[in-house]
């Protein structure tokens, strides 16, 4: 089988562009029926949802708007724990509907963080988009309106996720050979 090495770890092929693109089209007719009147703000998380959150809003069929923050907490395999929201793009979200698009919700601190921040700027509603999930590294239960792939708990990259900033230009996803 093929395999791809980075630093000190093998990564093997696991879900292809080809699934992935199938299902992100199922993401965004979901949408386009739910979403269609209400001009939602989409918030890609940065970096990791840049490829998802390029590939699925170009396939919506109505208007929203889109913006970009960055929270960082993430060094090398491990979540630390600690966040940093680095944006000035949270303004004027006052009764707007938000969904926030994420690559992985993996122990779930981070989106958890993030809808803590964005309930105090008093939007009307505040969904998540993510690609992936692992909910079995769930810290508590978490409302996914929009899911890609349910994995189990491996480390992941490629679409956007990377690991030590490498393979974010992977076109497929590859996980971590134990
Ligand atoms: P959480 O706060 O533990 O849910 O972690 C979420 C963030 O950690 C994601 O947005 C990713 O940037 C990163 N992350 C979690 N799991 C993986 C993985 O398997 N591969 C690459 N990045 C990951």
């Amino acid at each position: 089988m093929t395999t791809l090495k980075i630093d000190d770890y093998i990564f093997e092929p696991y879900i292809d562009r080809l699934k992935i693109s199938e299902r992100t089209q199922v993401l965004a007719n979901e949408m386009a029926q739910a979403e269609f009147d209400k001009k939602p703000v989409f918030l890609v998380i940065m970096t990791g949802a840049y490829v998802f959150a390029a590939d699925l809003l170009r396939l919506l069929d109505f208007t929203c708007e889109v913006r970009f923050i960055r929270v960082k907490s993430y060094a090398g395999m491990q979540s630390t724990g600690h966040f940093q929201i680095e944006s000035d793009r949270l303004e004027n979200l006052e009764d707007r509907n938000i969904i926030i698009l994420e690559d992985i919700v993996d122990t779930g601190r981070t989106i958890t963080k993030i809808k803590e921040v964005l309930a105090t700027k008093n939007p009307k509603t505040i969904q998540i988009c993510s690609l992936l999930s692992k909910p079995s590294a769930h810290l508590s239960p978490i409302d996914i309106q929009y899911l890609g792939f349910e994995i189990p708990d491996e480390f992941v990259i490629g679409y956007g996720l990377d690991y030590n900033d490498q393979g974010r230009n992977l076109p497929d996803i590859w996980k971590v050979k134990p």
